[in-house]
């Protein structure tokens, strides 16, 4: 069982001195790797750095588990309502480790509840939902850190609404909240109506709650083995915190992408999933990466506007889109294949004997085996065009791997903040957005960024109107 980071392909001996990362720049970063990592264990130990161990909290994973199984039994449904990190690593999760028609089993067939996440509050999405949910057969998970975020709120007072109008008085059994243990308006609303809760570690932000219960409760609703998921991210604690930068995989991804951006002028970085199943985790891995990276301000205050351009992509049908701008576009990119060296299960081509050179290269072989060539081809092709790329291949696409995977990626997200001299852990740009929709919502407090915001908006404007005939 094992997580295979393999990373020639961005070094100078495999893409040519002009483009490859050279030794010489890695050792570079030795320095501000290890100042990195001693700053990390000294936080660590004086217990800044929570997430670190949240594969090892035994009390919350179990509380989790057995309420989840209780649950199961009662509910068909579960649906989170949440967004950015209250939603991506839960989504994440029920992409890699359920059926990808997960919801359409039927019961027997499924180990747990259908989910529902949608994280967004387009009306036509969560519409959608009630559409297609029983509230006497469903329960919804909110989830928000802060318990003031205006998408998750909002959502909130629709499922109160709807649960009431159709439940009656039961309609708390339907309601479980998992927000900040002490602080925010879900919390207190909680207490006061007594709902079922979990917490998020106070400082454990946003994007790093996967493996609290915000990752684990849906996970488990839906028949997904934490304890496995969590004893594979517990595997890697060690491993992260390991003194030699080349044999710290953490360091040396964060390491080798900061050095495509800053020595080799490639600030797009995309995450390519050769596994449908994976791509979620893309998605995750965009917010992560981007969200605490892309800062304004260094640890000591001075101006950077730094950070990388996570993108995600999926193979093999993102061949038939994106490929010939990575293949040939400009010099700005830099690939991370994500693949399988095992599939879920084995789909062979069928022998049906056409005798024509456009199916007998295919008869006999497995699609996991097609899939994995497109992979290993698209990374030859890129290779030969000088074009940086590296490769995360699992051993099969389960809860220990995807959970390794996981928090590999975090740790090498903390790596990372020490290079590009950022704080990883903060995000003040999505907090002025927040307010700024505050403000446009009405809020009280908010009056003068409203008022700021109206005398932008005053200036004069350039719209074109296009008709549309019917
Ligand atoms: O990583 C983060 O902190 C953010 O992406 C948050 O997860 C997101 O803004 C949602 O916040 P909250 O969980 O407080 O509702």
């Amino acid at each position: 069982m094992s997580l295979h980071l393999d990373y020639t392909a961005t070094l100078a001996e495999a893409v040519g001195e002009q483009n490859g990362i050279r030794q010489s720049e890695l050792e570079s970063l030795r320095r501000t790797f290890e100042d990195t990592r001693s700053d990390l264990i000294r936080r660590h130990s004086s217990g800044e750095l929570p997430f670190w161990d949240l594969p090892f909290d035994r009390e919350t994973i179990s509380a989790v588990d057995s309420f989840a199984t209780r649950a199961r039994e009662r509910f068909d449904s579960f649906a989170l309502l949440g967004i950015g990190g209250s939603a991506l690593g839960p989504m994440a999760l029920h992409g890699a480790l359920n059926h990808p028609q997960h919801n359409l089993l039927t019961g027997e067939r499924r180990n747990g509840c259908r989910f529902f996440c949608p994280d967004n509050v387009d009306p036509d999405l969560i519409g959608a939902v009630l559409d297609v949910v029983d509230p006497a057969d469903t329960l919804f998970n909110v989830v928000t850190k802060s318990g003031g975020t205006a998408e998750t709120v909002a959502q909130f007072l629709i499922i109160v609404d709807h649960l009431r109008s159709r439940l009656g008085r039961n309609w708390r059994e339907h309601l479980v909240v998992t927000t900040d243990p002490e602080r925010g308006f879900l919390r207190e609303f909680a207490r006061r109506k007594q709902l079922q809760t979990f917490s998020i570690h106070p400082d454990v932000g946003g994007r790093f709650t996967v493996l609290t219960p915000v990752g684990l409760l849906p996970a488990a609703m839906t028949g997904i083995d934490i304890q496995a998921l969590c004893a594979g991210a517990a595997a890697l604690r060690e491993v992260s915190f390991n003194q030699q930068f080349d044999e710290n995989p953490a360091a040396l991804f964060a390491g080798l992408l900061y050095l495509a951006q800053t020595a080799k002028g490639r600030p797009i970085q995309i995450m390519f999933a050769y596994s449908n199943r994976l791509y979620p985790l893309a998605d995750w891995f965009r917010q992560l990466w981007a969200e605490s990276l892309g800062k304004r301000f260094s640890i000591d205050g001075s101006e950077l506007f730094t950070g990388p351009t996570p993108v995600k992509a999926v193979g093999a049908t993102d061949q038939h889109s994106q490929v010939q701008l990575y293949v040939e576009g400009p010099q700005d990119k830099v690939v991370v294949f994500l693949g399988a060296r095992q599939f879920g299960r084995q789909l062979p081509i069928p022998r049906l004997g056409m005798e024509a050179p456009e199916t007998g290269y295919l008869e006999g072989a497995d699609l996991g085996e097609l899939l994995n060539a497109e992979r290993r081809a698209t990374a030859y092709a890129l290779t030969r065009a000088g074009r940086l790329n590296m490769t995360i291949e699992l051993d099969a696409i389960d809860p220990p791997h995807v959970g390794a995977l996981i928090y590999l990626l975090e740790a090498a997200t903390l790596y990372a903040g020490g290079f590009y001299r950022v704080n990883p852990l903060d995000q003040p740009g999505v907090e002025a957005g927040k307010r700024a929709t505050y403000a446009l919502m009405g809020r009280s407090g908010y009056e003068q960024e409203r008022k700021d915001m109206e005398s932008l908006e005053a200036s004069e404007r350039r719209v074109v109107d296009i008709p549309v005939n019917r």
